[in-house]
């Protein structure tokens, strides 16, 4: 028998508690042992809940109690997450998180120190909800160098950007919806600013390239500025705008970044719409592999977690090694990034045609019927090329860059 202790009993922990109910023969079956959950953490009561007697107030007792073999760790944010996830750790107790903010954060300190005790720190659940990615990065793909990785890594965006466009609806009309049906949060920033999808792609550039990659360190533009315009004219285009978590080896460096892209049919994440997740791999050898599936939700992502609860079910006293060092990733500085950027200048095309061409030198212009202003696609630069460019004009309304066609 293999007991567990939950770590916070919402969404995804009372997932996973249904989860390991729900399916406890198959589970038992392919772990070769019971699993049970033995006391769940949490400072509110669950009266009627089925859950309701396991229900402990105090991390000590978890702590202290000398059966737990896995503690399952869904409380969310850093603190007291670290702490109690880290004094686990040191037990020797294998640790199964969804929290990307603590894997992004402490990551290479909590892989070493379940190297230390023999045990695991695993985070499946932690990127992409319920599509398996860090398992088969980790391991299917090992032989591989990754030369890239993009990845539509947030659903609240990406049913925004499906609704815009489906819908021609504006930003703030699908945002306000999208809450009403429960798939934005209340407090929308950390999702359509871009930070949910930024600790994404550090936890995975930070396991495709072994070292730590700091979330703070990646340039990351939500999707706040685009406008219906901007839809129309992806439309005229022939392409749909999504945002990307993204990362790509160039020489012995690694460029990261999270914005918003025009893509067209061509590219494998075009037809990932609505609340779907999908990542594109590219491996030296394998070459382009997709993830596709459900990036959030209860049973999804609490599935995940259950599969990490199974490795480590079948690893105890082993350590999967995992490779992310705390020493830091390299980054192509910002500004050296190349891109071709759609660019909408306000004003008419006499009064803008003349400078854009002055600013950024070749030009290909974008008409979608707007008299009001000019719009226009560059050649590839950087991105401080771009910057200056755009500082000299000094009327941009808005710029998306253009994504690479796969
Ligand atoms: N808020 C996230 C999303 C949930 O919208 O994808 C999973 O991290």
């Amino acid at each position: 028998m293999i007991n567990i202790s939950i770590l916070g009993y919402g969404t995804i922990g009372s997932g996973v508690f249904q989860v390991l109910k729900e399916n406890c023969q198959i589970i038992t079956e392919r772990t070769g042992e019971e699993t049970r959950v033995k006391s769940i953490l949490d400072l509110r009561e669950f009266p009627g809940d089925c859950a309701e007697e396991l229900i402990v107030h105090d991390f000590k007792e978890i702590d202290n109690d000398d059966s737990i073999q896995i503690v399952v760790e869904t409380m969310g944010g850093l603190h007291p997450a670290y702490e109690f996830v880290k004094a686990s750790l040191e037990k020797g107790r294998s640790v199964c998180t969804s929290n990307k903010a603590l894997v992004a954060a402490f990551g290479p300190e909590l892989i070493k120190i379940a190297e230390e005790k023999k045990c695991n720190f695993l985070f499946e659940a932690s990127v992409g909800g319920g599509i398996p990615i860090i398992r088969p990065l980790k391991s299917s793909l090992a032989p591989d160098e990754i030369e890239q990785i993009s990845g539509i890594l947030n659903g609240t965006t990406n049913y925004i950007l499906t609704e815009m466009t489906e819908k021609g609806a504006d930003f703030e009309t699908v945002l306000k919806d999208a809450q009403a049906k429960g798939y934005a949060e209340k407090d929308p920033t950390a999702d359509i600013e871009g930070h949910d999808a930024c600790r994404k792609i550090a936890i995975l550039a930070s396991l495709a390239y072994g070292r730590q990659t700091g979330f703070e360190d990646i340039y990351t533009e939500g999707i706040t500025k685009i406008t219906d315009r901007d839809i129309n004219y992806a439309r005229k285009l022939g392409s749909k705008i999504k945002i990307f978590g993204s990362c790509k080896k160039q020489g012995d460096k690694v460029s990261a970044m999270v914005a918003p892209v025009l893509i067209t049919p061509k590219h494998p994440l075009y037809s990932v719409d609505g609340v779907f997740n999908a990542i594109l791999v590219k491996g030296n050898m394998a070459g382009d592999i997709m993830f596709y599936g459900q990036g959030a939700g209860k049973l999804a992502t609490a599935s995940a977690v259950v599969s990490d609860i199974m490795e480590a079910a079948k690893h105890r006293g082993i350590n999967i090694k995992t490779i992310w060092d705390s020493q830091k990733l390299e980054l192509v500085p910002f500004e050296e990034s190349v891109s071709k950027f759609f660019v909408r200048l306000s004003g008419t095309k006499a009064e803008n045609e003349a400078k854009a061409r002055k600013a950024f030198g070749s030009i290909t212009p974008v008409e979608a019927g707007y008299s009001d202003e000019y719009a226009f696609i560059t050649e590839e630069i950087t991105e401080g090329a771009y910057a200056r460019a755009e500082k000299e004009l000094g009327n941009v309304i808005n710029k998306i860059r253009i994504g690479n066609q796969g």
